[in-house]
């Protein structure tokens, strides 16, 4: 059967070749424990510091400011935890947007049961932050701000060396969720000013179940997993070695490639958009045109709903739906609904999100069905 066109990159990606061929040793043949001090953990532990040269080029770090996780989710959690802690939480203040993704909003939703305080700042209807909204929440209780580097449901990307400027003129730790920008979007930890960061493998043509959190040296987190002392002490259990080696790869590709990545995928998003504008009337963009990952375009068709969309294309086209569609009623996603994006218009949300391996073919053909898709639910009001 032909597979369907993917334009879901933000949902995750597939390996890259190179990635593949570089864990190939490493499932096949290399299966020894890198803490092993006999012949089998040689090979093993060298790759995995390997690995962390190659994530640490990307992000412009030292090897030892990184961590290696299970993933976005974990980093995050790690990063909150790590600073909050799990004892004398109340009266302790954390600051973030209303536009993360549930691996930052769940860890706080738990947090406030806690007795944390946490304040959600609002987005502009483009789905960005400002700085000034950050600033007036500041207050001697605040230990973390937490924003995330670009949105995963409408790739606009966060003021977040404006924001860190603030966390460190006040003392208070800053992470970001970079789990949408690396390899789209230039990363630089020195430059963004932050003092965490998280990476996912799989948004990034790596494996999934592997990721990374950016620490700066001389931050102390608290320690959220117990067991042995791996990864410097930090996060306990024996390494995902496969992983690793295709996080670390991924980190060097998307370092190599990342000028021409950025414009390929630019250019093929911009054909996209023109190509449905100059099709369709009743259609909205959604996300900052210029300050917006180069791969992601959220477009709202008016009055028609995500899910008959998604029915009527699925076979041709693999995207997602920035609604979900319930049995009484239609729920909007908390980043539209904090963009204030106009209902009619939001419950009829598509992301479509671009990566490597799409071609002006696909996006062409992607045109004419989404087109006729949306003519054809048109007329059928
Ligand atoms: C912005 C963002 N943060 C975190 C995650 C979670 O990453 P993982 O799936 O690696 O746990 C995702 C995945 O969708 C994401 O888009």
């Amino acid at each position: 059967m032909r597979k369907p066109i993917y334009l879901d990159y933000n949902a995750t990606t597939p390996l890259d070749p190179e990635v593949i061929s570089a864990m190939k040793q490493f499932v096949e043949d290399e299966f020894g424990n890198p803490s092993s001090s006999h012949l089998f953990g040689i090979e093993p532990k060298r790759a995995v510091a390997n690995a962390r040269r190659q994530v640490a080029s990307l992000i412009g770090c030292r090897e030892n400011e990184v961590i290696f996780t299970s993933g976005g989710t974990e980093s995050n959690n790690y990063a909150i935890f790590g600073v909050t802690g799990f004892k004398d939480l109340l009266g302790k203040k954390i600051i973030t947007s209303a536009i993360e993704h549930p691996a930052i909003l769940e860890p706080l939703k738990y947090l406030e049961t806690m007795g944390v305080s946490v304040t959600y700042v609002p987005v502009d209807e483009y789905g960005c932050v400002s700085a000034e909204s950050v600033k007036s929440e500041i207050d001697d209780k605040t230990v973390l701000i937490t924003v995330m580097h670009s949105n995963n449901e409408v790739g606009s990307i966060q003021p977040i060396n404006e924001v860190s400027g603030l966390a460190r003129s006040h003392n208070i730790l800053f992470h970001t969720d970079a789990s949408q920008s690396l390899g789209k979007t230039p990363c630089d930890v020195k430059g963004l000013g932050v003092d965490m960061l998280t990476i996912a493998g799989h948004k990034l043509y790596a494996p999934k179940g592997v990721g990374a959190l950016y620490v700066r040296e001389g931050i102390s987190l608290n320690r959220v997993l117990y067991g042995a002392g791996q990864e410097m002490g930090m996060r306990p259990g024996t390494e995902n070695v496969t992983g690793i080696v295709g996080l670390g790869k991924a980190c060097e590709i998307a370092e190599r490639d990342l000028r021409q990545n950025m414009i390929t995928m630019k250019m093929l998003r911009d054909r996209l958009r023109k190509g449905l504008s100059d099709q369709l009337d009743d259609i909205r963009f959604n996300g900052h045109l210029d300050q917006c990952l180069p791969n992601t375009l959220s477009v709202s068709f008016g009055g028609i709903e995500a899910n008959r969309i998604l029915e009527e294309i699925g076979l041709d086209i693999a995207a997602s739906a920035g609604a979900a569609c319930h049995s009484d009623h239609i729920k909007v996603s908390h980043v539209l609904e904090a963009m204030r994006a106009p209902i009619e218009y939001a419950k009829g949300t598509i992301r479509f999100s671009l990566g490597r391996y799409t071609n002006e073919d696909e996006i062409d053909q992607a045109i004419r069905i989404v087109s006729k898709a949306i003519k054809l639910l048109g007329s059928l009001k």
